[in-house]
């Protein structure tokens, strides 16, 4: 039987679509770029620097073999059994001790339990957006969070980001003559850029989002993985009253688990609870006892400093590569941390334009345009370094460092 993306015409598929009564807007929504990139990035020999995945042989695999074990021996039917929507109670607990040090003086009541941070955005989203409402974010910006909001049909807002992370300046005249359902920043490590947001940007931000009451959903899968630097305060910790945090297990342990967590001011939890549930009723009850054995054998923060120490070393590895074989026009940011490189390419270059290139010569990357909802950035590309071996990053960068001279 054909399926639906089956159908071969861009005309077959609409008029198939139309017949079956999908809603107008959903065929409007496009698909993600990265995405069509990996399929493209995943011919053999592709040296791909285009995805954010975690390398995989840091997985700790023995020791979540060891916790699925523990998790079917300590809960049994529990374990296999339908939960409650917030999450299974033990582990919303350890979560809240796990985050203590980042988002301080909060209890279980705080938190909810998702299916990775991607359902965080949804759910965000489909709390506070109706169609037209406008969100605030930083340009660039997580692609997957426009994904998100798309589908209940946002608009934008940008703000400019520098080394110090978002313009905070601009921001208090933009949220008057915007009025946003909410500000939506990544302020450690970026996704795509690698920034972080300095402190007293985030001091900035957290007094507009308090003055005017306005709700800000800090995304931070990557804050753990700082290779150098101090850590910065959550807004939270900066006394921000109006702080939706959003945190992962994806990138410091693996992400199959889809295991992830919302943590919110307790009076707004009823509200992402109903909307959890209409979603997907809870998350793996499976997963989130594995997860909670996991915690409790005290591996993780070990396990964290070694994920640190080689991407730390990939980064490096990138960095002196860059520096041997791209133009001096080239720029980029170092990043304290995470899993990405942010270039920008000499002027009048087109990261778009020279992906085919590139996958000619069997390297790939993310072009940048797409971080930016309301248009630019094509000078600019994304590269990740957390998922390829040392000798493939100086292979790939230079193969890239040779695309680019050849184009300037
Ligand atoms: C900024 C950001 N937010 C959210 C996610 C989604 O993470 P998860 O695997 O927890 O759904 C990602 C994944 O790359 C990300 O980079």
């Amino acid at each position: 039987m054909k399926t639906i993306t089956d159908s071969n015409t861009k005309a077959n598929t609409m008029n198939s679509f139309e017949k079956w009564g999908v809603t107008p807007h959903v065929l409007t929504l496009e698909n993600s770029i990265i995405r069509e990139i990996l399929k493209l990035s995943s011919q053999p020999g592709v040296i791909s620097f285009a995805g954010g995945l975690p390398a995989p042989e840091m997985f700790p695999e023995a020791d979540l073999k060891e916790a699925s074990i523990r998790a079917c021996d300590t809960y049994h039917d529990r374990a296999l059994q339908y939960s409650i929507s917030m999450g299974v109670p033990e582990f919303r607990t350890a979560i809240a001790e796990f985050v203590k040090e980042q988002v301080p003086d909060i209890n279980a009541e705080n938190v909810l339990i998702t299916s990775g941070s991607q359902q965080g955005l949804d759910i965000v989203a489909r709390a506070f957006i109706s169609p037209g409402d406008y969100i605030i974010c930083e340009a660039p910006t997580y692609v997957g969070a426009l994904q998100a909001f798309n589908f209940y049909q946002a608009k934008y807002e940008t703000v400019d980001m520098d080394d110090q992370g978002m313009i905070t300046e601009q921001l208090e005249a933009k949220v008057k003559k915007f009025k946003p359902k909410f500000i939506y920043v990544v302020p450690n490590f970026q996704n795509p850029s690698g920034i972080t947001m300095s402190l007293k940007r985030r001091i900035q931000l957290v007094e507009i989002a308090n003055k005017y009451d306005i709700p800000v959903v800090e995304d931070n899968p990557y804050g753990e993985l700082r290779f150098e630097g101090e850590p910065m305060p959550s807004l939270t910790q900066l006394g921000g009253n109006t702080i939706i945090t959003l945190m992962t297990f994806s990138k410091i342990c693996a992400p199959g688990f889809r295991i992830a967590w919302l943590i919110a001011p307790e009076d707004i939890m009823p509200v992402f609870e109903k909307v959890k549930q209409g979603g997907d009723l809870h998350t793996s009850t499976f997963s989130q006892y594995v997860m909670l054995e996991y915690l409790k054998m005290g591996k993780l923060n070990d396990h964290i400093k070694k994920i640190i120490k080689c991407y730390g070393a990939r980064r490096d590895v990138m960095i002196k590569a860059m520096d041997e074989y791209f133009p001096s026009e080239a720029k980029y940011v170092k990043p304290d941390g995470g899993l990405f490189l942010w270039l920008t390419l000499p002027k009048g270059m087109s990261g778009k334009d020279l992906l085919p290139k590139a996958i000619g010569e069997k390297v790939a990357y993310v072009y940048g345009a797409p971080f930016f909802p309301n248009g630019g950035g094509e000078d600019t590309l994304r590269l990740n370094f957390s998922n390829a071996s040392d000798e493939n990053i100086i292979e790939g960068i230079k193969r890239l460092g040779k695309i680019i001279k050849d184009n300037m």
